[in-house]
């Protein structure tokens, strides 16, 4: 995986046909799709459930790009192996799922993937200053985790000062909630590279009819890019 800082749309499948996830995963990537965005919920650290390892490495040979999997669990450090077995690219764990993040990041690398750090809306960007060594990614939530399809939160200010705490490291900063073509202008502004949709991208298309994914991305993609030039 190369390092660059262009804008990479990553759909959430999340908000697909949960019976089809082979053929959704293929559909948005032919589609135009940079990164595959895979939500781990545990109905614990969120209020909700979705897969684990077994199901993320049935989603692996169909992904060709790169496999972000958002872990939204806790504990993280008893399952680190699972999903590097399980084939993740980049695995994101939260700073508030337990009190040592800074251990789980190094594992993560220790097991030969990229290490994310996700921030609650209720977490300042400073949480992570001492993290920054120890991380490919920081993914900053603009909405509370669980669910697809909520209301974007504007998180602009704590992008802003990430991006310049960064500064020339090699970090992608992730938006995952929200992002649609109004949303995505405001954070691309302010520094982010990766933009995580889950109901944007899928709304109105099907794996029958996905030109309307394409069409959804490529709306995303155009609207951050236009804030940029
Ligand atoms: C939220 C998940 C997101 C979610 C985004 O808990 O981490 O990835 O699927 O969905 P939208 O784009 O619909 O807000
Ligand atoms: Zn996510």
């Amino acid at each position: 995986m190369s390092f660059d800082r262009k804008i990479k749309i990553a759909p959430s499948i999340l908000s697909a046909d949960f019976a089809n996830f082979g053929q959704e995963i293929q559909a948005i990537e032919a589609q135009g799709a940079d990164w595959v965005h895979v939500d781990v919920m545990d109905g614990h650290f969120v209020p909700n459930l979705t897969f684990g390892p077994p199901a993320v490495k049935a989603f692996r040979p169909h992904v060709k790009t790169v496999m972000d999997v958002h872990l939204m669990i806790t504990p993280v450090d008893p399952y680190i192996q699972a999903y590097a077995d399980a084939g993740a690219d980049i695995l994101t764990a939260h700073i508030e799922a337990g009190p040592h993040i800074h251990r789980t990041l190094q594992a993560i690398r220790a097991a030969g993937m990229k290490a994310g750090v996700a921030l609650n809306p209720g977490t300042s960007a400073e949480s992570v200053e001492h993290l920054l060594d120890l991380a490919d990614l920081v993914c900053v939530m603009t909405v509370n985790p669980g669910f697809g399809g909520q209301k974007f939160i504007d998180m602009t200010d704590k992008v802003r000062r990430l991006r310049e705490m960064i500064g020339d490291r090699p970090i992608h900063i992730e938006i995952d909630g929200g992002v649609d073509p109004s949303t995505a202008p405001l954070v691309a502004e302010a520094g982010a590279d990766v933009l995580v949709a889950g109901s944007a991208v899928f709304k109105g298309g099907s794996v029958e009819n996905p030109n309307i994914y394409g069409e959804n991305i490529q709306a995303i993609r155009t609207a951050a890019e236009r804030a940029l030039s």
